[in-house]
């Protein structure tokens, strides 16, 4: 089984229908930012994409905080490289822009100059 379908397994396992419906809409629009800024490693973009809100397991509040050591477990017992995971654990312990005014002026800006992208998805 790929990592990625593992992951996939993980969060329909763990997590309610509408935040797994949520991390599989960010993960679509993820790898079209990805594909639309040349990023080369997709894998990387579509596990954080997946498990970025894996910290629901332990309810809303906090999420990114709980989810950053849980979703850091996963990749490790997977043997998923360790510099790729650390890039991982930090994506999810900062998404949440609510409790990040900077975070929330940049995804701001990113999703007005990337629009035309979202519609395509
Ligand atoms: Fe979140
Ligand atoms: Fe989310």
């Amino acid at each position: 089984m790929s990592i990625i379908q593992a992951a996939e397994d993980l969060i329909r396992e763990k997590l309610d229908k509408e935040v797994v419906e949520h991390a599989l809409r960010v993960r679509n629009y993820a790898l079209k930012i990805a594909e639309d800024e040349n990023f080369e490693d997709k894998e990387l973009i579509e596990l954080a994409a997946l498990l970025h809100d894996i910290g629901y397991i332990k309810g809303y509040q906090y999420h990114e905080r709980n989810g950053a050591p849980f979703a850091r477990q996963f990749l490790n017992g997977k043997g998923y490289d360790l510099m790729k995971t650390g890039k991982i654990v930090n994506c999810i312990m900062k998404h949440d822009s609510k409790s990040n005014p900077e975070a929330a002026e940049e995804n701001r800006r990113a999703t007005i100059a990337r629009a035309p992208a979202y519609r395509r998805c």
